[in-house]
């Protein structure tokens, strides 16, 4: 469910023409709906609702870092899920409180736990035992007890692509799950450490509810070893990774999720922390494009965009598909051709889609590739020299540009030449 759609034959975001933004903005660009945003979070918080879970959704700003999406969030009652200093800085600008905040990720420097302590957020998920010690250090030199849970890494497969699984035990993330107890007996012992869950993410774009309720289930495992053993577990992480129909994808409905929770997890007393990405901010989003040129080569043809893999890297990174359509609404009865989308970057590797069937398109023309809006923007480049491209928030009749393209000044005025080679 998304609000883009054909309203007399143009392409819409809720109530604003897209070609309209096209006008103003120029292209490339991303494009937001609020009223996708609202609903998405509105359905997976009701589903959590209805099953009757004690939830706190924190929404993984990995997914769509932009201000104005984390504070329509955060509006809702979202918190937030950051993984770097960057990332953490952005959720309080956005205005999501600090202690809705948990701090994720394999690798973060002690500048950046200084600045969770130094802030006070809800929680750190802990991966190593190296990350314990050097958290407790320093909130113990400033007098504190940083609340934690441990990142377990319950060897599930996801069941999802090799590049976003993160929960078998080759995977870099978290600690063996046979090893947590053992862990979480040293991280009892830290001055500077506050003991209060258990976390695990096993992968992201998970089609199936199965992978969840088998981490789930060693989840369940080890909180009862713990409460065994006298530890106070009163939270639970669940990570995010529920996935979202790119083209026939059907993922379980936030309903079935919110059961699998709920039949685990659910009589464990425990508030449950969820970091949801792609399922709140990817049909929401739509990157926007002009067809720069037609080539037909020798066996195929070409549309050429004014997009390229360094504004979407999906499709390149992990052959990801994504749905191409022409901003004017193609008659019902239009030809189909298959034709090749790429970018204007100098790699065969800038493809968008290969042999895709697409009603005939000419230089000049509007398109725009759906469900963009997760990992769209968020892991833009400038290779090439190309501008990081601006993102738009529709609201209603409304629209704003909440993240301008730079200047090529001020691209350039990044660099500097050094003095010997004035
Ligand atoms: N929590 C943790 C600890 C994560 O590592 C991730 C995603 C999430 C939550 C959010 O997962 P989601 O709900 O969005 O599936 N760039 C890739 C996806 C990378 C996901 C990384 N971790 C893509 O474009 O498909």
């Amino acid at each position: 469910m998304n609000h883009f759609d054909y309203v007399n034959g143009q392409m819409q975001a809720e109530s604003v023409k897209i070609a309209d933004i096209a006008a103003r903005v120029g292209t490339p660009f991303y494009c937001y709906s609020t009223a996708t945003l609202q609903r998405h979070y509105k359905v997976f918080a009701q589903a959590l609702a209805d099953a009757g879970l004690d939830a706190q959704i924190c929404f993984a700003l990995k997914a769509n870092s932009n201000i104005a999406v984390i504070r329509t969030f955060a509006e809702l009652g979202a918190g937030a899920d950051v993984v770097s200093e960057g990332e953490l800085r952005r959720a309080l600008a956005a205005g999501v409180p600090a202690d809705k905040i948990v701090f994720s990720g394999v690798g973060k420097t002690e500048a950046e736990l200084v600045l969770a302590v130094s802030k006070g957020i809800m929680q750190v998920n802990v991966e190593s035992e190296p990350e314990l010690e050097a958290l407790s250090k320093i909130a113990a030199e400033r007098g504190v007890r940083m609340p934690v849970s441990i990142r377990v890494n319950p060897d599930v497969d996801a069941g999802t692509h090799a590049k976003i699984t993160t929960g078998k035990k080759e995977n870099k993330f978290g600690i063996e799950w046979t090893r947590a107890h053992e862990v979480y007996t040293k991280a009892r012992a830290l001055p500077g450490i506050d003991v209060v869950g258990v976390a695990c993410h096993i992968g992201s774009q998970l089609t199936e509810v199965e992978p969840f309720r088998q981490a789930f289930l060693r989840v369940r495992d080890l909180v009862a070893m713990l409460r065994a053993d006298g530890f106070d577990i009163r939270r639970l992480d669940v990570g995010g990774g529920l996935g979202i129909p790119y083209e026939s994808e059907e993922p379980p409905h936030p309903d079935v999720y919110a059961k699998a929770i709920k039949d685990t997890l659910g009589d464990l007393g425990c508030k449950i922390v969820l970091e949801p990405g792609r399922l709140l901010v990817g049909n929401a989003g739509i990157l926007v494009s002009t067809v720069i040129y037609v080539k037909e080569g020798a066996t195929r043809t070409f549309l050429i965009a004014d997009a390229a893999m360094n504004d979407l890297m999906r499709p390149a990174l992990y052959e990801a598909h994504h749905t191409i359509e022409p901003v004017t609404q193609p008659k019902a009865d239009a030809p189909r051709q298959p034709v090749d989308v790429v970018g204007p970057v100098c790699e065969t590797g800038d493809t968008f889609a290969k042999q895709r069937s697409l009603p005939p398109i000419k230089p000049g023309d509007l398109i725009v590739f759906r469900t963009a809006g997760a990992y769209g923007a968020a892991m833009s480049s400038t290779y090439n020299t190309r501008p990081l491209v601006p993102e738009v928030l529709v609201n209603g009749a409304d629209y704003a540009v909440v993240r301008a393209r730079p200047s090529f000044d001020e691209m350039l005025a990044l660099e500097s030449v050094p003095d010997w080679l004035k």
